[in-house]
């Protein structure tokens, strides 16, 4: 059974905690490494920079009809990480990302259950076509997550990620909506016992 989280709206407060979570190695390693200067990389927004950001500004990079990013909570309410949903409103589709950022709590089923509710606001809310994830190759546990959600494999993406020096390649999956309304239910289901 999947862990009970709720998604926000993202406050000042959990992007200083996203800074925090990003200083460390072992989870800036699997999301977007470092820049040159060792500043960790995040995706959408710099949250070292918007610590600070100007009203106007906030309001620019978290009420964008584009990218829309929620912080994820869990049951008793503690901020545990965040999730993008990035539209292509012509295309009906979106990019997703959902990133544990307190890594104690990985591989209970968190970063799972944060995907499924981001799935349900593009399939259910914003009525999109098509989701999909850039994960690369060497991010083993976010594969198997997208496997195990349902996405499939759609192909592969040639040097994508910068990591070490050195670029990887990535996977692109896709999720199609009527494959999503099918296999939902199963995912809320309790495992099998034994
Ligand atoms: C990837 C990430 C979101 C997964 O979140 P999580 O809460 O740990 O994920 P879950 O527990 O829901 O699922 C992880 C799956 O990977 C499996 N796994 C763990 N380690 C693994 C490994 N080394 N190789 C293969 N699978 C592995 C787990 O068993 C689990 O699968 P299962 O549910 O079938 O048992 C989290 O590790 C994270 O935030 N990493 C940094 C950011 C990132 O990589 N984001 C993904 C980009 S979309």
């Amino acid at each position: 059974m999947l862990p009970e989280v709720r998604l926000s709206e993202i406050t000042r407060e959990d992007v200083a905690r996203m800074a925090e979570w990003l200083q460390d190695k072992e989870v800036n390693a699997s999301w977007y490494g470092a820049d040159e200067k060792g500043e960790p990389l995040h995706i959408g927004y710099t949250p070292s920079q918007m610590l600070d950001a100007s009203e106007e500004h906030w309001q620019e990079v978290f009420h964008s009809d584009v990218r829309k990013v929620y912080s994820v909570h869990s049951a008793n309410g503690d901020h545990i990480g965040e999730g993008q949903i990035l539209i292509e409103a012509p295309l009906w589709e979106a990019q997703l990302f959902i990133l544990v950022g307190r890594k104690e709590l990985w591989y209970r089923g968190y970063g799972t259950a944060g995907l499924v509710h981001l799935l349900d606001l593009a399939f259910y809310t914003y009525n999109l076509h098509r989701a999909w994830v850039d994960i690369p190759e060497y991010n083993l546990p976010a594969l198997h997550m997208c496997e195990r959600i349902g996405f499939k494999l759609e192909g592969r993406l040639r040097g994508t990620h910068p990591k070490d020096g050195e670029w990887h390649d990535s996977l692109a999956m896709g999720l199609l909506t009527e494959e999503y309304v099918r296999r939902r239910a199963r995912l809320m289901e309790p495992e099998p016992a034994g």
